[in-house]
């Protein structure tokens, strides 16, 4: 027996477009800062291949959510979207819900080996019992109207020049250069990005994190990332910018990842203003940035940005975790 409301409460099974609504009550507009991707997310989740969406229900109503992606050419599942109800938490519902689902994964996908997964806390000795660290990100955040963007990119373009960076734009042969697809595949499996860039030899886009393999190459095309890099030789920056999408926080805001990978802190720049410019045509309304780089240089950035051009900072220093645990 357990009280109304206990996880042994809860029934899952796999989501389906029918639940849009109920999932989006889960957290409410307020949750992650207003900048919740699971209104977008839910429906492409739902038809993304090698993904399933889980939900729990006690009776009709829906109280957790996760998601599975197949990664690793099959030997990986990357657990993302988990969600419980807040008047339902503390009550072991998440740890539920991700019982459930390993024990899924592990009957129909006998040849997954691995759980990995982005947490945004620090890890606690008890997570540390389960999971392993692959990687850190430290997050630096931006906010701002889209009319204040290109008075901050001509601010940072011409700090970066008076630093001794490049300013050249991204169609000059010396400055950041955005890849073609092909370079970029070709690009990120080479040992020199593997072994020096990628944190814990680990692409992440959009708290996605993928080994350096070939087989993993369809689900980063899926993601249509804008692929920079500082130079063309040995670079010594590489960023993934995702496609700006609708958040919660305001009806015309905007929410863009950039993952940045690399530690020298004139080559981050370069390749995070080279984002910004690739971006500017296409943005309007509200906008927030994350921006994932080695915690190294995080400060570096933070004082690179620092502005006159209302371009404010959105939140203090945060670390995202990449966690693995064998099935
Ligand atoms: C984090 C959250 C899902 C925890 O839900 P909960 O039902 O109160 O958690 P429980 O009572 O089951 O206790 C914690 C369990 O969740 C796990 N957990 C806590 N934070 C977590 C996180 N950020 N990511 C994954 N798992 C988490 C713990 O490992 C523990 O599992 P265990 O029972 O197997 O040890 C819930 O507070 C929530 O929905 N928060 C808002 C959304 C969010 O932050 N999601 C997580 C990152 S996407």
């Amino acid at each position: 027996m357990c009280a109304a409301g206990e996880a042994c409460d809860v029934a899952f099974s796999l989501a389906g477009e029918n639940d849009f609504q109920q999932v989006l009550n889960i957290c409410g507009r307020d949750a992650f800062d207003g900048i919740d991707y699971m209104e977008v997310f839910f429906h492409r989740w739902l038809q993304e291949p090698g993904r399933l969406v889980f939900v729990g229900r006690i009776r009709d109503r829906v109280v957790a959510l996760e998601s599975v992606l197949q990664v690793d050419g099959g030997q990986t599942v990357v657990v993302q979207g988990l969600r419980v109800v807040p008047d339902l938490r503390g009550r072991g519902i998440a740890g539920a819900i991700q019982r459930h689902v390993v024990a899924y994964v592990r009957q129909h996908y006998p040849e997954v080996r691995v759980v990995r997964l982005t947490r945004g806390q620090a890890p606690t000795p008890e997570t540390l019992t389960k999971y392993r660290v692959i990687a850190k990100e430290a997050i630096f955040s931006l906010c701002c109207e889209a009319v204040h963007l290109a008075a901050f990119v001509a601010e940072l373009r011409s700090r970066l020049a008076l630093e001794g960076g490049s300013s050249s734009s991204s169609s000059s042969p010396d400055g950041p250069l955005t890849l073609s697809q092909q370079q970029a595949e070709a690009l990120v499996l080479t040992q020199h990005v593997v072994s020096n860039l990628l944190p814990g030899q680990t692409i992440i886009s959009n708290w996605e994190p993928l080994k350096p393999l070939e087989a993993n190459l369809e689900v980063l095309r899926r993601r249509g990332l804008t692929w920079i890099v500082d130079r063309e030789n040995q670079p010594a920056a590489l960023s993934l910018g995702t496609p700006p999408h609708a958040i919660a926080r305001r009806h015309d805001a905007l929410h863009v990842n950039i993952n940045i990978f690399g530690r020298r802190l004139a080559s981050v720049c370069a390749v995070f203003l080279a984002q910004l410019e690739a971006l500017l045509p296409s943005l309007s309304g509200y906008l927030v940035f994350y921006v994932f780089v080695d915690p190294e240089v995080w400060s570096g950035l933070r004082r690179f940005c620092e502005n006159d051009a209302n371009v404010s900072f959105f939140k203090d220093y945060w670390e995202d975790c990449v966690l693995e645990m064998d099935v």
